[in-house]
């Protein structure tokens, strides 16, 4: 028997894998699942996106490896991309580090900063990365509580100062998976302060900043005067541009950080295939403008789950923004315990809040990328198991 090393049994397994093999077996026993568990995107990317990818695959000289970090086009695609968002202003050779998606980076991230022994202060409930990759390098994670009444902010006035001592990064996501909360201009110049007397990178992660709805526009850290000096923020295309299967994110900001984490990274990937490339430069370069519409979709699946939870009798907050509506569990249920009768009976998989930590427990996310027609039908079943269970 091969025994894995300590790191790995460090780690729990990701909740996605073990729910994928209970989905296949009940898929192939026949059954109907309609997945409102993973955030991704059910709609594709525009018709220019795909184009450009096709192009460019079919040519003889596309095909070998590439840069480690991308092409020279790419980096300025990213970099204009944020001074069109947000007015800031990056160097695209050292501020803008393109990823194979921006797990990839926040895992390597870790590896590249954390030693053994250093704290890492992560959102609870979180992305589960931040804490995965915080653990394999040997570092601690402190949790800092996500809780309603404060907005979903962590308070960073009650961290002890011998945790603030050791901690090396901050991790921050806003809009926030899973709880949806948006975090505002003023409250990112309060982080980038305390990182600064601290000594903390702050790693903010900005994966659902232009799933918006009602006008709402997310802010990016590094509007913040000063914020390049202590910060990074991680984006992506997966959910802005509905390319999740593509991998293409980008980390930018702090020229430290990004060659520390460019390291780590080259040493373990070896570029993208060049046509996705091409592919994400006509992504951040061409029309924007259908974005809009497909925001507008996310909204009104957002809209038929908020008035099917209101007829169930849950009261549940709307999100501006991201692709998650999150819920107490009702009260006589565990959310793993309602997650699993749910799926087995009902065949609907939602993510049990637990999955995203401590703090996550008794909650359940239900994520809105299916058509309207499956979530429609998704509800039915949801009202049917409550009314039949609840
Ligand atoms: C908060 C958050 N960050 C990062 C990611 C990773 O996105 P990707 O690796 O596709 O860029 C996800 C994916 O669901 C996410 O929810």
């Amino acid at each position: 028997m091969i025994v894995g090393a300590k790191r790995t049994q460090s780690l729990a397994p990701q909740f996605f894998a073990a729910l994928n093999r209970r989905i296949a077996e009940l898929t192939a026993a026949g059954h109907d699942v309609i997945r409102l568990d993973v955030g991704s995107p059910d709609m594709p990317p525009p018709a220019h996106i795909i184009e450009a990818l096709a192009n460019a695959a079919a040519r003889s000289d596309r095909h070998g490896y590439q840069s480690h970090n991308a092409t020279p086009r790419l980096r300025s695609a990213w970099s204009a991309a944020y001074q069109r968002l947000y007015g800031v202003k990056l160097d695209a050779d050292l501020q803008v580090l393109p990823l194979m998606g921006s797990k990839e980076g926040i895992f390597h991230l870790a590896l590249a900063i954390v030693n053994p022994g250093d704290v890492v202060l992560i959102p609870d409930p979180g992305y589960m990365t931040y804490a995965q990759s915080t653990r394999i390098s040997g570092g601690e994670v402190y949790p800092l509580p996500l809780i309603r009444e404060r907005g979903y902010l962590p308070d960073l006035g009650s961290i002890p100062g011998s945790v603030l001592e050791r901690a090396r990064i901050l991790w921050l996501n806003y809009p926030n998976n899973p709880t949806g909360a948006v975090a505002e201009t003023g409250f990112f110049e309060q982080v980038v302060d305390f990182a600064a007397r601290h000594r903390l990178l702050v790693c903010h992660d900005a994966a659902y900043a232009q799933v918006t709805y009602g006008g709402y526009v997310a802010p990016s850290i590094l509007q913040v005067p000063g914020a390049a000096q202590v910060a990074v923020e991680f984006n992506t295309l997966s959910k802005s541009h509905n390319m999740a299967g593509w991998r293409v994110g980008a980390a930018m900001g702090n020229t430290d950080a990004l060659r520390n984490l460019f390291i780590v990274k080259s040493n373990a990937d070896s570029g993208h295939f060049l046509p996705i490339l091409e592919a994400a430069e006509a992504a951040l370069e061409g029309d924007q403008t259908w974005m809009r519409q497909r925001n507008e979709i996310y909204q009104l699946r957002r809209d038929l789950v908020l008035q099917t939870l209101k007829k169930i009798g849950w009261q549940v907050d709307a999100p501006k923004a991201g692709l998650y509506i999150w819920l107490p569990a009702p009260d006589q249920w565990s959310s793993a315990e309602f997650v699993q009768e749910l799926l087995e009976s009902a065949h609907v998989a939602l993510t049990p809040g637990e999955v995203f930590g401590e703090q996550g427990k008794g909650y359940l996310r239900i994520a809105i990328t299916a058509p309207e027609n499956r979530l429609r039908e998704a509800m039915q079943r949801l009202t049917d198991f409550v009314h039949r269970r609840g």
